[in-house]
């Protein structure tokens, strides 16, 4: 379900915050800088109803109608992020808890248990009163539910909780023996002896039962997706024909959500993504973050809900953008199946906890570097409108999956060194520098039509996902499995026989032991390669061995290895490698399979290609070095309007969008 037919640009509009007089500046700024939507009420609670059962509307029509009048239009927020401090007063008992039992109390944002049924009643109240008066306002064109469900107190541990898990138990277990094999409970006497003896995984005095902290994590992912469910289907009875979405956090920092299974269930996918300050190429985890964003909406179009205009306010070093980064940044996103580039938030807020976060409106106002690259990115998003709706189409996919996150990262493991998000992100990396479109699916998605698949640290999958990998090497793709994956099921039970148990066969291997190495420690592998984190006991029961640890804990065994599969291939890395090993490895792979490059582009610029519907494509080019770039491509440049013909420049930190007219 689309809502607009062009490229959203806006952000969070936080009128509250100002007085009346500031608002029609607001909107005259706004169309000054060509935005065309606003996301309006995400923390407007307490301004709706500051006192129980008092609502307040006045303020909110007055907005909407202005902005109505401006030609903006609104994604209007259900208000329920945040309730007002009155809520929690009257109900102490919908408090979040963490796992020592402390409380987390109100005096910041979120402070409710995402399984409590006061905080459900109260805020389902405020949906339909709020759907009711809105439903039929021409402006609206999209609710956003809640705001980033699960931010701050996705894990809650109060008995509220404790009640919701156990029914959550019983419906994925439907008896307590079945609970009990599953939780492997014959180790250290935890037998249950009825669900009402379990507890969440509360601060405990040894390593508490993986299994259960694994549900732990699954159930409050299923918690806070119940949360969109209840508000989405009220708005989908009052209001059927409005698009429903909510803003994901596909972060390496908030890992909760198991996203693909909330996907689904949204009308447009939404994600908020924020740079990591202390990276100096981040634009690179944006690309990852961005890519397993589109993996998430099933390879549709989706919208950039949040991000920064500059510097956030929350990391420990908040580092402004430079000249230019706010462009690239926006159109990595856009180039990457992004529909629409929000921001939080319009105007910088001049008090709160946010303050020295930065908005489209700074603090010095439109006399500023910012305030005019905000206007050029407006004028440069409507130039590329055309791109709306168009997909990306790629042959080299890496499996992401949360639940393999959660449970790669529980305790009590060989090595703590082993780091989900960052080795993903590691393999996109060497991957997008063969200037390569990657897809970042789940790995129980249809991975057929890929000729490379590489599977990075899936220490848990599911007998479905293997048979998925094995059918699509059967089939010719190149696969290339990592160290730590297909060690156990989904109960988190090892798959005996030998490692890596799910994946060994088709890899022709076995390996009878871990060696992990300790801090800091590196091997050197035959192939001049070097190694850290990890290494192991490998035989090859077929596989070629490409490469061998020449020394660590393990000399002689091999450390990478090739095994042939039907019309495929199977390629097992023991150790993780230095990131330019791991380029030189996967390039390598990617050329055997014969994936063609999207452009011939140098380092540090990118290429990526959408394709419409009609047969016409776009070729995206984002320049992140200092210098300028000239590219064999054909097309009319849609940033600069200019044709170009067979070769194309792009000035140093610049980007171009040409429309190629093929098939
Ligand atoms: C998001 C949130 C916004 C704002 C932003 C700051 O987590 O949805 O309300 O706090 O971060 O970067």
């Amino acid at each position: 379900m689309r809502a607009w037919p062009t490229i959203a640009f806006g952000g969070d509009y936080n009128p509250e915050q100002w007085p009346r007089e500031v608002w029609d500046e607001d909107v005259r700024l706004m169309q000054e800088a060509g935005v065309n939507i606003v996301t309006l009420g995400v923390f407007s609670w307490a301004h709706l109803e500051p006192r129980p059962g008092e609502l307040r509307f006045d303020w909110l029509d007055e907005v909407i109608d202005l902005l109505h009048a401006g030609g903006i239009a609104v994604d209007l927020a259900t208000a329920t992020a945040s309730p007002p401090p009155w809520l929690a007063h009257r109900h102490p008992e919908m408090l979040p808890v963490t796992a020592e039992g402390v409380t987390l109390w109100t005096g910041g944002r979120q402070a409710y248990c995402p399984s409590s049924p006061v905080y459900r009643e109260h805020s389902h109240r405020i949906v339909r009163a709020l759907a009711e008066r809105y439903g039929s306002h021409p402006a609206v064109v999209m609710w956003h539910v809640n705001n980033e469900i699960g931010c701050h107190n996705v894990l809650c541990y109060c008995d509220e909780s404790a009640r919701a898990f156990r029914s959550w138990l019983e419906v994925r277990y439907g008896s307590v023996e079945a609970l009990n094999e599953a939780w492997g409970t014959a180790f250290w006497s935890q037998r249950y002896d009825d669900f009402a003896e379990i507890q969440p995984p509360r601060a405990a005095p040894a390593f508490v039962n993986p299994t259960h902290q694994l549900d732990f994590h699954r159930f409050s992912s299923d918690a806070a997706l119940a949360i969109y469910l209840g508000e989405r289907d009220i708005l989908k009875e009052l209001t059927p024909d409005i698009p429903v979405t909510t803003n994901f956090m596909v972060m390496p920092h908030e890992g909760e959500m198991d996203y693909f299974r909330w996907g689904p269930e949204l009308d447009v996918v939404a994600n908020d993504h924020y740079l990591t300050a202390a990276d100096p190429e981040n634009h690179r985890g944006l690309a990852f973050s961005s890519d397993l964003v589109r993996g998430v909406a099933g390879g549709e179009p989706w919208l950039l809900m949040e991000t920064s205009t500059s510097a956030v306010n929350w990391q420990p070093r908040n580092v402004a953008k430079r000249p230019g980064e706010l462009l690239r940044s926006a159109l990595q996103h856009v180039a990457r199946g992004a529909d629409g580039v929000l921001f939080f938030q319009w105007r910088a807020s001049r008090a709160g906890a946010e303050k020295f976060h930065s908005g489209l409106v700074p603090h010095a106002g439109t006399d500023s570097r910012l305030w005019r690259e905000v206007v050029g990115l407006g004028r440069t998003l409507a130039a590329i409108s055309e791109v709306a709706g168009a997909r990306s189409r790629n042959e080299v996919a890496v499996l992401f999956d949360w639940q393999a996150w959660w449970a790669c990262e529980l305790d009590a493991h060989p090595s703590e060194d082993v780091r989900y998000w960052d080795t993903v992100e590691s393999v996109h990396r060497s991957l997008t520098d063969c200037g390569i479109g990657v897809d970042v699916v789940h790995p129980e998605t249809d991975l057929t039509g890929y000729r490379v698949i590489v599977v990075p640290v899936l220490y848990l999958v599911t007998d479905a996902g293997a048979a998925a990998v094995r059918a699509a090497a059967e089939s010719g793709a190149h696969v290339v499995v990592t160290y730590f994956s297909g060690i156990v099921d989904e109960s988190d039970h090892i798959r005996l026989g030998g490692y890596p148990g799910a994946f060994r066969e088709m890899l022709g291997i076995v390996s009878e032991e871990f060696t992990p190495l300790r801090e800091n420690e590196t091997v050197t592998l035959s192939d001049g390669s070097r190694g850290t984190v990890w290494a192991e006991d490998v035989r090859s029961v077929g596989a070629d061995v490409l490469a061998t640890f020449v020394d660590g804990p393990v000399p002689g065994a091999p450390a990478i290895t090739r095994n042939r599969v039907g019309a495929g291939s199977a390629t097992y890395l023991a150790t993780r490698l230095d990131q330019r090993d791991l380029d030189r490895v996967l390039a390598e792979v990617v050329g055997d399979a014969g994936v063609p490059q999207v452009a011939d582009v140098p380092p540090g610029v990118e290429a990526l290609r959408r394709h419409g519907e009609d047969g016409t494509s776009w070729l995206f080019l984002v320049n992140h070095t200092d210098e300028p770039v000239e590219v064999a491509c054909s097309g009319h440049d849609l940033v600069a309007d200019r044709q170009a013909s067979g070769v194309h420049a792009v000035a140093a930190g610049s980007v171009a969008v040409l429309r190629e007219h093929r098939g």
